[in-house]
C-alpha cells in the first residue's frame, strides 16, 4: 500500500513538523563528518516542510553511544547540525537534549522557516528500549510526523516506531527520500527489466546470506568480489593463500554455490600481496593464491569479464565493494565497477554504506540512477523484510 506523502499535506503554516532523519553519518576520529551525503538526503524534505510554512525538528541517532559520557561527546549532533545549516544555507539550532523542559522551551520557541536539531535520541535509553513515556514526550512536541530516514526503518527504535503511533489522529507521512528509495527498490522487485545482474561484495558471507538468496532469486546473474570471494572459492577447493577466510562458514558456501549454480560467478584472477601495507608486494594470480599471500582486489581477467556483464545488463543492484577500496592501491576492481555503472544505459542501484562511500569517491554517484542512502535498511528491503516502521505512517 502506497504511504502519504509531504505532497498529502496542507499548509504547514504554525504546524511543528517531527521529522526523523537518519544523520547517522561516517566520522573521522575527531568527530567530523568524513561523508555528509545523508543529510544531503534529507534536504528535499526539509525545504519543503520549510516552503510550507513548518518549523522543522529533526531527530536522529548517530553512531551507536555507548552511556560513557566522556566516550559519547564525539556522538554529539552538533556538528551535523552546523553542516544541516551550512548546507540550507541559514543557521540551524540545536537542542542539548532529545526529552525535558529545554527541548519543550526551544520547541515552543521554534517559528515558521526554523530548524531546530535535538541531540542524538540514542542518548536516551528509551530510543532502544521501546519506552512508551519517552515515545510520548517526543510525540507531544509536533503536529505532524514525517519519516524521512530510510537507512533507519529496518530499525524498531522509539523516534521510527513509538513516536508516530504515539501520534495516531495527527498527519503522518514519509519524506521526500523514503518515498524515492521506496519507489526504486519496488521497482527492482517488482518488474526489473531484464538481463538484471547483481554484484555482491564486501568482507563476510555470514552477513548477507538472506540478501544473497534473496538476488539469486531475483537476477539472473551475481556476480561475487570482496573478501567474501575467498570463502567461496576455499569451498571449492581452491587454494587462497593467506587470505581472509570465514572458516566456519564453508558449508555455507557451499550450499549457496549449489543454490546460485550458473548463476554466481567468482573472480578468475587476483590481486594479493604479502603485506597488505605494502602494495610494492602486489602481484596478479591467475586461479588460485598461492602460501603466504593475501588478496585484496579482483585481476585485470575478472574486471574485463565483469564489466561485459555489467554493460549488457539493463538492471544492475551492486552492493559491497569488490576489494580493499579504501587503500588506492587496491581500488581497481570496485572503481572499475563504478564506472561501467555509470557508463550503463540500464537501472543502476548502488547499496548504501561503504558501496556508496566508494561511489562518491571517484565522483561517480551522480551518474547512478540511485545510490541508496541505507545500509542494512537496503540489504533487508531487498531481502523482502518488512519496515514496522512504515507501518505507522497513513496510507494513501
Ligand atoms: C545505518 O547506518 O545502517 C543506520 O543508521 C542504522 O544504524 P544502526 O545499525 O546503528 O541501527
Amino acid at each position: 500500500m502506497a504511504k502519504k506523502e509531504i505532497s498529502d499535506l496542507g499548509n504547514l503554516q504554525g504546524k511543528k513538523v517531527l521529522v526523523r532523519v537518519d544523520f547517522n553519518v561516517p566520522q573521522d576520529g575527531k568527530g567530523d563528518i568524513s561523508n555528509d551525503r545523508r543529510i544531503r538526503g534529507a534536504l528535499p524534505t526539509i525545504r519543503t516542510l520549510l516552503e510550507k510554512g513548518a518549523a522543522v525538528v529533526a531527530m536522529s541517532h548517530l553512531g551507536r553511544p555507548t552511556g560513557d559520557p566522556e566516550k559519547d561527546a564525539i556522538f554529539r549532533m552538533d556538528k551535523v547540525a552546523a553542516r544541516l545549516g551550512e548546507l540550507l544555507g541559514s543557521p540551524v539550532r540545536k537542542a542539548d537534549g532529545v526529552v525535558g523542559q529545554q527541548v519543550k522551551e526551544a520547541v515552543a520557541a521554534l517559528q515558521g522557516g526554523q530548524v531546530l536539531v535535538l541531540e542524538n535520541v540514542r542518548f536516551h535509553a528509551g530510543e532502544q528500549t521501546s519506552d512508551l513515556a519517552f515515545a510520548a514526550e517526543i510525540a507531544s512536541l509536533g503536529d505532524v510526523y514525517v519519516n524521512d530516514a530510510f537507512g533507519t526503518c529496518h530499525r524498531r527504535d522509539s523516534t521510527m516506531l513509538g513516536v508516530p503511533a504515539a501520534m495516531k489522529g495527527k498527519p503522518r507521512v514519509v519524506g521526500t527520500l523514503v518515498a524515492k528509495e521506496l519507489a526504486i527498490l519496488q521497482q527492482l522487485l517488482s518488474h526489473p527489466p531484464r538481463p538484471m545482474l547483481g554484484i555482491l561484495g564486501g568482507g563476510k558471507v555470514s552477513d548477507k546470506i538472506k540478501f544473497i538468496h534473496a538476488l539469486l532469486e531475483r537476477a539472473d546473474k551475481v556476480l561475487i568480489g570482496g573478501a567474501m570471494t575467498y570463502t567461496f572459492l576455499k569451498a571449492q577447493g581452491k587454494n587462497i593463500g593467506a587470505s581472509r577466510l570465514e572458516a566456519d562458514k564453508l558449508e555455507l558456501a557451499r550450499e549457496l554455490l549449489q543454490a546460485g549454480k550458473g548463476k554466481i560467478e567468482l573472480p578468475i584472477d587476483h590481486l594479493a600481496v604479502q603485506k597488505l601495507d605494502d602494495s610494492s608486494t602486489a602481484r596478479e594470480f591467475t586461479g588460485e593464491i598461492p602460501d603466504g599471500w593475501i588478496g585484496v582486489d579482483i585481476g585485470p581477467q575478472t574486471i574485463n569479464r565483469y564489466t561485459a556483464e555489467i554493460a549488457q545488463a539493463a538492471t544492475i543492484v551492486w552492493n559491497g565493494p569488490v576489494g580493499k577500496f579504501e587503500d588506492e592501491p587496491y581500488s581497481k576492481g570496485t572503481r572499475a565497477m563504478a564506472q561501467a555503472m555509470a557508463s550503463s544505459k540500464g537501472i543502476t542501484v548502488v547499496g548504501g554504506g561503504e558501496t556508496a562511500e566508494a561511489v562518491e569517491e571517484f565522483g561517480l554517484a551522480e551518474k547512478m540512477k540511485h545510490v541508496s542512502t541505507g545500509g542494512g535498511a537496503f540489504l533487508e528491503y531487498i531481502e523482502g523484510k518488512p519496515f514496522a516502521a512504515l507501518g505507522e505512517i497513513e496510507d494513501k
